[in-house]
């Protein structure tokens, strides 16, 4: 097994060992891909304050998110077709989120299903919810993760419609991809994910297929999910899909303080701050600028967490600096995935929650909740001043 020290360089065997179709498909963000650059590279506006000679014995990176222990607060994101980077890379992922103690969020667009998922894990996970025009759809969705068991339902507000990723339309991308001389040839040298995709329980998405009526072929299920993603959704349907659920509730995808403090109102566990890892709206500041207003708006009344650009265990600790509470991880950990399957999450973990201890280490703290304000150099810019 290669020697591992850093996510970036996960991303350079992802980049060898996955179709270029996949790889793509999760390198991207939308438009220009200026929110998709800013997100990692505004995290490097940020500095820590070094301390020493402060005893730095009995450090832990255990922590909590919405009241579920952890090994840090760093859940796994949910990604869509995470079974296309490796196969089962649901039930991967899952399993090795759990043997870590961290949460594990399945996507409704995952390939393996809820109930693989359950099936192939013995802690409950999280289920990130799509809201659908198919409202029945939706119904037996939210049955399905309380039948599974799942510990809280995750529910996505930013994308009611689909932002334009260039590289998706010029690949031809689709699950399980169509037979082309192009993927031929880029199947011949991608031995471990050819390997893996047939060993694969599934190939297409396992929430949909055989529980919508109508959909037998691929041809029919890209057709209805171009089409079902709910234009309508608005703070009244969260409202009562909250109620529907019954159990702890996080909105995904909140980038304006208004949104946040509707989001309180509406009865959220925790919201997380997010622009979809820059795949939505391409010209959207970074998650980690918008942090601070939304952290003065509701940061004392709900709890808060944080995703996009996050790679390394020093970001994780920027989010917490100021203020969040929990953070999620998507391309870090599908870079682990695609590269070396279950033992690639796991490594990339590795990866953070050493950067993070080391990194908790040097700035003369020892728990989670010693991260705050006072250990970070914070530019007076940072916010930006934006004109009334
Ligand atoms: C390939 C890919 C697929 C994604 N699919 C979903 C999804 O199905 N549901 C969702 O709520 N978010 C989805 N996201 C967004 C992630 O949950 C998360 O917000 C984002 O990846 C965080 O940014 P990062 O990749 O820079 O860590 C996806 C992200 C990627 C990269």
């Amino acid at each position: 097994m290669p020697v591992i020290t850093e996510i970036e360089e996960l991303k350079r065997l992802y980049r060898r060992r996955v179709p270029k179709m996949f790889h793509d498909y999760c390198e991207s963000g939308s438009w220009t891909e200026q929110t998709f650059r800013e997100n990692s590279s505004d995290f490097d506006k940020l500095y820590f304050r070094q301390r020493v000679a402060v005893d730095m014995t009995g450090r832990s990176t255990k922590s909590q998110m919405i009241g579920q222990d952890v090994a840090m607060p760093v859940a796994l994101a949910p990604v869509g077709s995470t079974g296309m980077q490796s196969g089962d890379g649901e039930i991967k992922a899952a399993r090795a989120a759990e043997k870590f103690g961290v949460p594990f969020t399945l996507s409704t667009m995952s390939i393996n299903s809820i109930e693989d998922v359950a099936e192939a894990t013995t802690k409950p996970f999280w289920f990130q919810l799509y809201t659908m025009r198919d409202t029945d759809f939706t119904a037996r969705l939210i049955e399905r993760a309380k039948a599974a068991n799942c510990s809280a339902l995750v529910i996505t507000l930013d994308l009611q419609i689909l932002g334009q990723r260039h590289k998706d339309l010029k690949n031809g991308l689709s699950a399980p991809p169509k037979i082309s001389p192009r993927l031929l040839w880029d199947l011949a040298t991608k031995w471990r994910w050819d390997k893996s995709m047939a060993q694969a329980k599934r190939r297409n998405f396992g929430n949909i297929v055989g529980h919508v009526q109508g959909i037998s072929d691929l041809a029919d299920l890209g057709a209805w999910t171009n089409e079902q993603f709910d234009p309508t959704l608005d703070w009244d349907k969260i409202a009562k899909l909250k109620e529907q659920w019954g159990g702890p509730v996080i909105l995904k995808g909140i980038l304006d303080a208004e949104d946040a403090k509707m989001a309180l109102k509406v009865g959220a566990d925790a919201i997380v701050v997010s622009n979809h890892g820059g795949r939505q709206l391409d010209g959207a500041l970074s998650s980690i600028r918008t942090l601070p207003a939304i952290m003065d708006a509701v940061g004392d009344q709900v709890e808060v967490h944080l995703d996009s650009g996050i790679r390394s265990g020093q970001d994780v600790m920027k989010a917490l600096a100021l203020g969040a509470t929990g953070t999620y991880i998507g391309r870090a950990f599908i870079y682990g995935l695609g590269a070396m399957g279950e033992a690639g999450v796991t490594r990339a973990l590795e990866v953070i929650q050493r950067e993070m201890d080391i990194s908790m280490a040097l700035c003369g703290i020892k728990t989670v909740d010693q991260i705050n304000r006072d250990i970070m150099l914070v530019p007076e810019d940072f916010e930006g001043r934006w004109q009334d």
